[in-house]
């Protein structure tokens, strides 16, 4: 199974938009697909202690754990992947053990490309996680609405789904 995560909260996010392309691209190649928002799927923040009794948490988690290969969508937010992504990591740690994870970044500007690379590293070297070395980042003028507008940025999507799946199968067959 494969695990598309929109980790954003805000409510025209448009990393959204990538993972919904994504996930739409996962199924029309008929592998199952489960697909998790964390905007309809309030997390609490990390406290190394009760959080990880939430009914949220344990409901992400388990999918985290079902899943092979699995994609982070997330916002760029001070030159590194939001918050909210960071806390779903510390939520679900192990649970990431040899995943095969990919990223879709939305962010206001080209400047902070190398912003997915603090929480790539973290969850290599914690949880031999293996990180897909392409990755899809997009900024404002790659979207129109709730659209996707620059067919590039569609292309690199089904590259990278293409990779997801390549590489998952060839380390869990
Ligand atoms: C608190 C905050 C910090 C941000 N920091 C950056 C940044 O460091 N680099 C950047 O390119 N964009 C930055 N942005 C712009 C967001 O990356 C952009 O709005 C993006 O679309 C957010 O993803 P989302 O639409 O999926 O929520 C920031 C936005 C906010 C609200």
């Amino acid at each position: 199974m494969f695990l598309v995560l929109s980790t954003s909260l805000s409510e025209n996010s448009r990393s959204r938009i990538l993972a919904r392309f994504a996930a739409e691209r996962l199924r029309s190649k008929t592998v199952p697909c489960q697909w998790v928002d964390l905007a309809e799927l309030p997390l609490p923040t990390c406290d190394a202690g009760p959080c990880y009794a939430d009914p949220n948490v344990q409901q992400v988690n388990a999918l985290i754990q079902e899943a092979r290969g699995i994609l982070i969508a997330a916002p760029v937010y001070n030159y590194n992947l939001s918050a909210s992504a960071k806390n779903l990591i510390e939520l679900t740690g192990k649970s990431w053990t040899d995943k095969v994870v990919g990223f879709l970044c939305a962010a206001g500007g080209q400047s902070s490309y190398m912003g997915v690379l603090a929480l790539a590293n973290s969850l290599m070297l914690d949880f031999r996680t293996v990180i897909l070395p392409r990755f899809v980042y997009a900024t404002g003028e790659s979207f129109s609405g709730n659209e996707i507008a620059e067919t590039d940025v569609e292309q690199r999507i089904d590259e990278l789904v293409d990779q997801l799946i390549r590489f998952s199968t060839a380390l869990h067959p």
